[in-house]
């Protein structure tokens, strides 16, 4: 164990706990002090920018000066250099994590490497624009995780007005999500994208041999030429029968929850064009260099991690509650779950120690105002502590009476405002404690730049909180044991216990 990085751990431990009212009172200048405007201009997008508050959270000056001094010890800089100087900051699995390189943050030879790769994208998505491969009017993006969460994420988002090409994206393998898709789609229209780092996950390539047949099946000439491969192992899916020509391929330094930035976009990139494409990496980016340029609290990520962390390790809080007010960002709590879960859902840090506190809490979420009439009941008057996160666009997206996102927006604050401030009460069933925290991020527009900025953002956030907790977040051995399993389930091989054993008889498996 560190004796250092404890004593730090420590210190924050011990520190006064103030009541966000409290904080209010001492400090009216609270809102200043702790929220920030991020402001990018992108060429041919014009500018737009972030509010990022965390003045509802219970970070003060003397925990904030505490989560310094730790990042400090925890070595922050240090490790923000070596993930964007491309050293392996994947130490179990000896990799560097690039895909900041996929939107020009990174060395000079991954960021050049990156434009190649996305030059030949925008070369494919170009002729499918242009009819090379006929008159494509329907993609089936196959994949898993990090190879469906971020493309499902983005194409909801960016295609409410506009849609070059219909997409549907599977990713389980009951074969009943293919099939909603096959019943949308005309399968002479139709390209298939296989999106998998691996090119050998189960679901991924169960799912591509069913399509592959559902193209035979209905007459489709050629069915192979209909099929895109998106990947890190090209060898993987010529093997399969995929021509070089339709394969993009992507380092394999780029981990599956932050591929989107690669050819994992490819189906954002037909369904919105490049230009959109280009301008979410290029809002990334801006967040890159935010990231990189700032240091301590004035890093928007790092304060957001330390506010993140300041709950899971200090009031063990066991999870965190995303709410986007806004319809396009429905799939948002779903891609963080992946991202923050599967990143920072581990027992020990990146030198094999046992971590010292809990690490990452669970992510849940949903959109407002729908959340408010189902979940909403236990953030106010339930028993556990769960600071939220609320997303916002002051812009609006829907084109009805502004009413709409008025009532929106006026939602969204009332729910932080009413979280923080309580209310008593003489009957305790209509009581509410307050003094529960929020945070607010209030993006000026939410367009693809804007989108991008939001996912970069997170991304740090979550690098940025195992940092802290001295744990590598590129890694995900935690997935492989239950695969294992279900392969021995699948040969008969294997020693099960009792109750697997009579489920697997129940259900005709053995
Ligand atoms: O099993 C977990 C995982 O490896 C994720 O990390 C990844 O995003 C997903 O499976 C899909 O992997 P692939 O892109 O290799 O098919």
């Amino acid at each position: 164990m560190n004796e250092v990085i404890s004593a730090a751990w420590q210190r924050l431990a011990m520190l006064d706990r103030p009541s966000l009212g409290e904080l209010f009172d001492r400090d009216r200048d609270r809102f200043d002090k702790l929220s920030q405007r991020i402001e990018f201009d992108i060429p041919d997008n014009g500018t737009n920018g972030l509010l990022l508050d965390w003045s509802k959270t219970h970070l003060d000056e003397p925990t904030l000066d505490a989560f310094e001094a730790l990042a400090e010890v925890c070595g922050f800089a240090a490790a923000q250099a070596a993930l964007f100087g491309g050293d392996v900051v994947n130490p179990t699995e000896g990799r560097a994590a690039t895909h900041g390189a996929m939107r020009g943050s990174g060395t000079e030879a991954d960021v050049e490497e990156g434009e190649a790769l996305l030059a030949r994208m925008g070369m494919l998505v170009g002729a499918i624009h242009d009819g090379a491969l006929g008159d494509v009017k329907h993609l089936i993006h196959i994949g898993i995780g990090g190879s469906a969460l971020g493309p499902d994420l983005a194409v909801d988002a960016l295609t409410r007005d506009l849609e070059l090409v219909d997409v549907h994206v599977v990713s389980n393998i009951d074969g009943l999500a293919l099939e909603q898709a096959f019943a949308a789609c005309d399968p002479n229209h139709t390209l298939i994208a296989v999106a998998s780092k691996t090119f050998t996950t189960i679901e991924t390539m169960t799912n591509a041999a069913s399509a592959l047949k559902w193209l035979q099946d209905n007459g489709v000439s050629d069915p192979s030429g209909r099929v895109v491969a998106l990947t890190a192992n090209p060898e993987g899916a010529v093997e399969w029968g995929i021509d070089e020509t339709r394969i993009l391929p992507f380092p394999e330094s780029v981990g599956g929850r932050y591929s989107l930035w690669s050819s994992i976009g490819f189906p954002v990139a037909l369904a919105v064009g490049m230009d959109d494409f280009r301008a979410m990496l290029a809002g990334a980016k801006a967040i890159d260099d935010h990231f990189r340029s700032n240091e301590g609290r004035a890093n928007g990520p790092l304060l957001a991690a330390f506010a993140d962390q300041y709950y899971a390790r200090i009031r063990r809080c066991q999870t965190r509650a995303v709410f986007a007010y806004d319809e396009r960002l429905a799939l948002f709590p779903d891609y963080l779950q992946q991202l923050e879960m599967e990143s920072n859902g581990k027992s020990v840090t990146a030198g094999g120690e046992p971590v010292i506190g809990p690490t990452a809490p669970i992510t849940w979420g949903g959109v407002g105002t729908d959340a408010q009439h189902a979940v909403f009941q236990l953030l106010h008057q339930g028993t556990h502590l769960v600071p939220v996160d609320f997303i916002a666009s002051i812009a609006p997206g829907d084109e009805l009476d502004p009413a709409h996102h008025r009532q929106l927006l006026m939602n969204c604050f009332a729910q932080g405002a009413a979280l923080m401030a309580g209310k008593s009460s003489d009957d305790p069933a209509r009581a509410y404690p307050g003094d529960r925290p929020s945070a607010m991020i209030l993006v000026d527009d939410l367009d693809a730049a804007m989108l991008g900025a939001l996912i970069a953002f997170h991304e740090h956030r979550t690098f940025a909180n195992a940092v802290l907790m001295e744990i590598n977040p590129f890694d995900q051995f935690g997935v492989e044991l239950g695969k294992s399993i279900a392969k021995q389930i699948d040969s008969g091989e294997g020693d099960f216990d009792p109750s697997t054993k009579a489920l697997m008889t129940a259900a005709g498996l053995s």
